[in-house]
């Protein structure tokens, strides 16, 4: 049986922790097991990419595989090929297929379709390779104390959030999000955070005041306010300007507070430039961070039945 990651609940408590312990021991090995040796996979964008796409084609080709970057506009979904028959075909050919798109929903049926693994690489509602990859962050950084400390993400319900409100599920943290009332996390994602956390001991809080999800927080973290596809509306801009993670707002966490961001930031929206760059460090070990994460996925998704 193939193994797709689409969300997050695609893994149950058990993996999830099982890979971010397994990141911790790829990170530190020299060499990377060779399990995909042999293998072609495809990376199917149709969005652009900075992380995403380097980190799995280095993350690739380290496993002992070969990546192809496939861009939509080359592809003859372009001109109309139908979801179906692009997977099918590309079933044939590739061992697996990490895409990027617009639409949840395509990327589900482009699932149902295709006979070998697919792996989200971010749709309008999640990006579950992202925050694996950052609990692993948080992980490295808390150890096990990573239960007990409190993560505040603010600012847009987007993507990113949804995933995060699943992670605090699946891994059993206590998670604040603060957005404003419009713009809250997709109700579908919340509700599957809320059911793991009833298993996992996990808290999941919703808030429109910033102030509160980040009061004694450990973590505070931010993304884009208009995500890719996202059309840029000054009501919403409005809406979302007391959520700016900025010296203030942090003043309000505990001391020692670490700021996260996905990248890429829009310095000045989201996230003031002063702030940002006192946390550069720990930003771009986030960023870091993907590239040992999805090692330990593609593994695990390629040897695991
Ligand atoms: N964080 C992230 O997914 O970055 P890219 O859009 O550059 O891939
Ligand atoms: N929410 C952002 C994340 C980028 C990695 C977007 O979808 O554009």
């Amino acid at each position: 049986m193939k193994r797709d990651f689409i969300d997050l609940w695609n893994l149950d408590p058990e993996e999830s922790w099982y890979l971010v312990r397994r990141t911790e021991e790829i990170k530190r090995e020299k060499d990377a097991p060779q399990v995909l040796r042999g293998k072609n996979l495809g990376l199917l964008f149709t969005k652009p990419s900075t992380r995403t796409r380097v980190s799995f084609e280095v993350a690739i080709s380290q496993l002992g595989g070969k990546a192809i970057f496939l861009q939509e506009k080359e592809l003859q979904l372009s001109r109309g090929e139908d979801v179906k028959d692009t997977a099918r075909t590309l079933s044939r050919y590739l061992d697996g297929v990490i895409i990027r798109t617009h639409s949840h929903t395509w990327l589900e049926e482009f699932t149902r379709w295709s006979d070998v693994p697919v792996i989200n690489a971010l749709t309008d509602k999640s990006h579950p390779c992202q925050v694996l990859s950052d609990v692993y962050t948080l992980y490295e950084r808390f150890g096990e104390g990573i239960k007990g400390i409190k993560i505040a993400f603010v600012g847009d319900g987007n993507n990113v959030c949804n995933s995060w409100i699943v992670a605090a599920g699946l891994f059993g943290l206590n998670l604040f999000v603060a957005t404003p009332e419009d713009y809250g996390p997709d109700s579908y994602y919340l509700q599957a955070g809320l059911d793991l956390s009833s298993f996992t001991g996990g808290n999941i809080y919703l808030t429109t005041n910033p102030v509160e999800a980040v009061k004694d927080a450990d973590v505070i973290y931010t993304d884009v306010w208009f995500s890719m596809g996202d059309e840029r509306r000054e009501e919403k801009l409005e809406a979302l300007k007391p959520f700016q993670v900025n010296g203030d707002l942090i003043s309000r966490a505990k001391d020692s507070v670490l700021v996260m961001h996905c990248l890429p930031a829009k310095k000045g929206e989201e996230i003031t430039e002063d702030v940002f760059e006192r946390f550069a460090e720990f930003i771009f070990t986030q960023a870091e961070n993907r590239l040992h994460t999805q090692k330990a996925l593609l593994e695990f998704l390629f040897t695991r039945q």
